[in-house]
């Protein structure tokens, strides 16, 4: 009889159908797993390649710190500048803080805030006239060089220059072991005021 029941020939009719419904379920895990990888892997990847690709000299800029008064001679004190490459909807994350040492009438020295060593911020004991970080005890000298423990170096150091009696740091891009904190001087672009352009404090010609 033609309407009786035959299991084999139902069998061999789900079968293919099991089997496209088990690669497709395969198909869209393996597709969120690759997903899952580009996100986690994304970052690290711009670690450590963004360096390499990255024209950081031009991501800095002169930033006024303010007038030379409020930083007295043979002090180091903190100051908090607006970083150029986030825009004003950064909010906090926008306000770097950095060292200032005044050697001299006219010589300083600005440090990033930053430890050599894995980046932790760096604190200003005036009585021990030290810099030390909190996270692995690196200590750091006034002039900025290594004293002790692991960081490999010493803090990192901004350009900077005086300009009509108010100090300007060249800030910007964080640095790390590949991006050093000083910029090759050939690559400073000039502070530029009123169409005049200065660099070290001087008139400079600017293209
Ligand atoms: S981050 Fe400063 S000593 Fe490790």
């Amino acid at each position: 009889m033609s309407d009786q029941h035959d299991p084999a020939s139902e069998s061999a009719t789900a079968t293919p159908a099991k089997g496209n419904r088990r690669n497709f379920m395969f198909k869209i895990g393996a597709g969120l797993v690759g997903i899952g990888g580009l996100l986690v892997a994304a970052p690290i990847l711009g670690y450590v390649f963004a360096p390499a690709f990255s024209n950081w000299e031009k991501r800095r800029s002169w930033i006024d710190l303010g007038g030379v008064k409020q930083f007295p001679v043979g002090e180091t004190v903190l100051a908090i500048y607006k970083n150029p490459i986030f825009g004003p909807t950064a909010g906090e994350a926008n306000e770097i803080p950095c060292w200032v040492r005044r050697k001299s009438e006219t010589e300083f020295q600005i440090f990033y805030i930053n430890c050599a060593h894995l980046g932790c911020p760096v604190h200003w004991f005036e009585e021990s006239k030290l810099f030390m970080c909190p996270c692995h005890g690196g200590v750091y000298y006034e002039d900025g060089s290594r004293a002790s423990g692991p960081p490999p170096r010493g803090l990192f150091e901004y350009d900077w220059q005086v300009v009509r009696d108010k100090l300007y740091v060249y800030g910007g891009e964080l640095p790390n072991l590949q991006i050093p904190g000083k910029t090759p001087k050939d690559d400073i672009t000039p502070l530029t005021i009123d169409g005049v352009g200065y660099l070290g404090g001087k008139e400079v010609k600017t293209s």
